[in-house]
């Protein structure tokens, strides 16, 4: 499998944590030594949608593709306008796409969950030419009252076309049942027969998650490098879920790794859940700091517990 083409789109608002600390007990220094965020793009005026679909064409014009030549859409989500249909069927007909579309959750692991569907997509001889979308929305799941999540997220979309051939040398993907840390609730139409459901915005118990995060990040970049038969000298990028500044430079550090070697941009962007790799991804092909052959270590990480990884090859 080989990425041929990245796209993605970020709302025009900037919130900083100076805005956000006019209407929350919070301030700049906490949240940037806590987190590394300085400010999140939040959607206010563009819809999810219209960045889902700016984000894809951009991807198709850097992949020289038209939209006819996709044979496959997979859209990574956590929460969108819509219940049903998919978002993915939504993006399909605003590009102009004759394909079959799915919707994966696998909350803000998604990018790497719809690479590993890709692959087998491309292995199995079922498509030619797969868009994945990951477009995100966590500005609708926190509770903006609340200076324990709304400090955290922010609103994106990043977009990657993948087709046949490359080199995608390992992938390595993990779930355990663990809700508990880190869940959203939807509100539910009543129903006669069943009591009214209470409705909670996104509950998270940070300190687990983080411990979550950079245990489960660890193994599996282990796990993929030994598979894959690398070692860290021949790295040339590891791309982690942007969740935490602090959560990037532990796992870093038991790596004994360059700074250089991990691109960030959770400073401008938050943790935009699984939309978080592929805007980076987007970023470093846009200023042509991908080499062909580069080999990126790609995690991430989130609700589940889920976790996945791989080596690939630019
Ligand atoms: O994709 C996965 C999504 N989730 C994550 O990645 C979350 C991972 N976890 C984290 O990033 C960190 O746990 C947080 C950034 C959420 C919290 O950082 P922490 O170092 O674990 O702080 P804490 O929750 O232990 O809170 C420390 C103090 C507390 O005050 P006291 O009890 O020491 O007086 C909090 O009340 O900081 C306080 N606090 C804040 N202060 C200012 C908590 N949130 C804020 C805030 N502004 N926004």
């Amino acid at each position: 499998m080989k990425i041929i083409g990245t796209g993605s789109a970020l709302p025009s608002l900037a919130v900083t944590n100076e805005m956000l600390s006019e209407f929350l007990d919070t301030n700049n220094e906490w949240i940037s030594s806590r987190t590394g965020i300085s400010q999140r793009r939040i959607i206010s005026t563009e819809s999810l949608l219209e960045l889902s679909v700016y984000a894809c064409n951009k991807a198709l014009e850097n992949a020289k593709l038209n939209a006819k030549d996709i044979d496959f859409i997979i859209c990574s989500n956590v929460v969108n306008h819509y219940v049903t249909p998919g978002l993915g069927c939504i993006i399909q007909g605003k590009i102009g796409a004759v394909c079959p579309c799915i919707d994966l959750n696998s909350a803000c692991s998604g990018f790497i969950y719809a690479m590993d569907m890709a692959a087998s997509y491309l292995d199995a001889g079922k498509a030619t030419n797969i868009l994945i979308v990951c477009a995100e929305e966590p500005s609708k799941m926190v509770d903006w009252s609340s200076r324990d999540t709304s400090i955290l997220f922010g609103d994106g979309a990043g977009a990657a076309i993948v087709t046949k051939g490359g080199n995608l040398k390992s992938m390595y993907l993990a779930t355990t049942s663990a809700v508990e840390p880190l869940y959203y609730q939807r509100e539910l139409e009543f129903n006669p027969y069943n009591k009214k459901e209470e409705f909670k915005p996104l509950v998270m118990n940070g300190k687990d998650v983080y411990k979550m995060a950079v245990n489960a990040s660890i193994q599996d970049i282990s796990k993929v490098m030994q598979d894959a038969h690398v070692t860290q000298n021949e790295i040339s990028f590891y791309l982690i879920h942007q969740a935490n500044m602090r959560i990037m430079d532990t796992i870093r550090d038991y790596l004994g790794e360059k700074e250089e070697k991990f691109p960030k941009n959770i400073q401008k962007y938050g943790n935009t859940c699984s939309a978080s790799i592929p805007i980076l991804l987007d970023e470093m092909n846009r200023e042509g700091q991908l080499k062909e052959g580069a080999l990126l270590v790609l995690s991430a990480f989130g609700a589940g517990f889920s976790s996945g990884a791989c080596v690939l090859e630019w």
